[in-house]
């Protein structure tokens, strides 16, 4: 193992402050730099965390060199400007999801980021989690045969979330449940057909420019005979949170529970009927981590955030963002999602609302999202 130091400056500190005790136990990362707008928090974290170098203004961190990385936990909007100066500052990008809210801001991520060199991440939760490790291993080692097709879904309310999420569309935040498709085969979206579907209030329906309750999506994988079909809503819509994702393969089908907590079934083909489906228990994927950063896999440090209440500690995937973005930077290799993945994840979502506007029309991702990355097994037979 390198013995080098990686210098993380970590942005915004709402959920953003979950990944601190991470990097600090990471034996080749250093928490360098705390930012966030507001003093007062920002004081409280940099004490709790016993880090000195504090800024409340973003630029500050970026004229810093001993800087090598930001880890940006902004809100939504912040995100595509952040990581585009960030490039322009010579800094490697981790960007919470998703990448951007337009198709021109995500290509120019990608194109800076193929000019400077530099690495860009969109730490994507999902395909980090221990259901995705569990049926990615399934199908590397063949137990699933050939994927017939998938869905995935990601009913949340954002009832009580801060207020710019009011200002968003569904599809704009689908790579929870994008990601998993596509990653599982190792595939991009070629084109895709959104219908949206019921209707929000009013005053939800002026701030986002959305009337839809439910956005539901096909997308068709490149080069595969694969679609997926994905679906989301924010508001006014009566559904536990889940974040749930199903696989049908010809020996085996995984199928997501229906209740949070509750087990997931695995399907057996060939079997007599009532034996098929049986209840599975998901492994834990910690094995693959450096052992000082294997038990964030279970533990949750800011259990209060909404999105742990929802999410269920997104199944024990910070320690293995926090890894992938250290081995990257270390080994100076592309991490996973890269930037053009990362865009090709984040354009569905893009692409399906504008073809949600066109009553369903076909709408092709552009193609600078079309580059495939070089197969990389994300995990290998425990
Ligand atoms: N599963 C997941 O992947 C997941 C879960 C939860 C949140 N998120 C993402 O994390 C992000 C943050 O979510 P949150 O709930 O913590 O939001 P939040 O609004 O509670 O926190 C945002 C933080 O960013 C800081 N910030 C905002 N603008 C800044 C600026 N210009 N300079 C420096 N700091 C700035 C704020 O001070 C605050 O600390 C969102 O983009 C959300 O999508 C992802």
């Amino acid at each position: 193992m390198s013995e080098k130091t990686i210098n993380v400056a970590m942005i915004g500190l709402g959920f953003g402050a979950e990944f601190i005790p991470i990097y600090q136990a990471h034996p080749n990362a250093n928490v360098y730099a705390l930012c966030r707008r507001d003093e007062a928090a920002l004081q409280k974290s940099g004490d709790m965390f016993g880090i000195e170098k504090r800024y409340t203004d973003y630029d500050d961190v970026l004229a810093d060199p001993e800087v090598d990385f930001v880890h940006i936990n902004s809100p939504i909007p912040d995100h595509a400007w952040m990581s585009l100066k960030a490039l322009d500052a010579g800094k490697h990008v981790m960007c919470t999801v998703p990448m951007a809210t337009t198709i021109d801001e995500c290509r120019q991520i990608v194109e800076k980021v193929a000019e400077t060199g530099l690495k860009y991440m969109m730490a994507e939760t999902v395909v980090y989690s221990r259901e995705y490790l569990y049926i990615k291993q399934l199908y590397e080692t063949g137990e699933l045969g050939k994927i017939q097709y998938m869905q995935a879904s990601h009913p949340q309310d954002m009832a009580g979330w801060p207020e710019y999420w009011e200002r968003m569309i569904p599809m704009h935040y689908a790579t929870h449940v994008v990601s998993p498709v596509l990653g599982l085969v190792d595939g991009l979206a070629e084109y895709v057909s959104c219908f949206g579907s019921g209707s929000i209030n009013n005053e939800l329906a002026k701030k986002s420019g959305n009337p839809y309750a439910v956005e539901s999506c096909h997308i068709k994988i490149k080069d595969t005979d694969i679609s997926a079909q994905i679906w989301r809503f924010l508001f006014d819509t009566a559904r536990q949170y889940r974040e749930s994702f199903d696989v049908y393969g010809t020996k085996k089908s995984f199928e997501w529970s229906l209740v949070e907590g509750e087990p997931h079934v695995l399907h057996t083909a060939k079997l007599p009927e009532h034996e098929i489906a049986s209840h599975v228990e998901i492994p834990d994927f910690a094995h693959l981590l450096p052992e000082p950063i294997q038990k964030f896999t279970q533990s949750i440090e800011d259990a209060d955030h909404l999105s742990f209440i929802q999410g269920g500690g997104h199944g024990g995937s910070h320690p293995h963002l926090v890894n992938e973005m250290i081995s990257a930077l270390l080994e100076d290799r592309d991490p996973l999602p890269n930037a053009v993945t990362s865009a090709n994840w984040t354009c569905v979502g893009i692409c399906a609302h504008e073809s949600t506007k066109k009553g369903g029309e076909i709408v092709r991702l552009p193609e600078f999202t079309l580059q495939k990355p070089s197969p990389r097994k994300t995990v290998t037979a425990s």
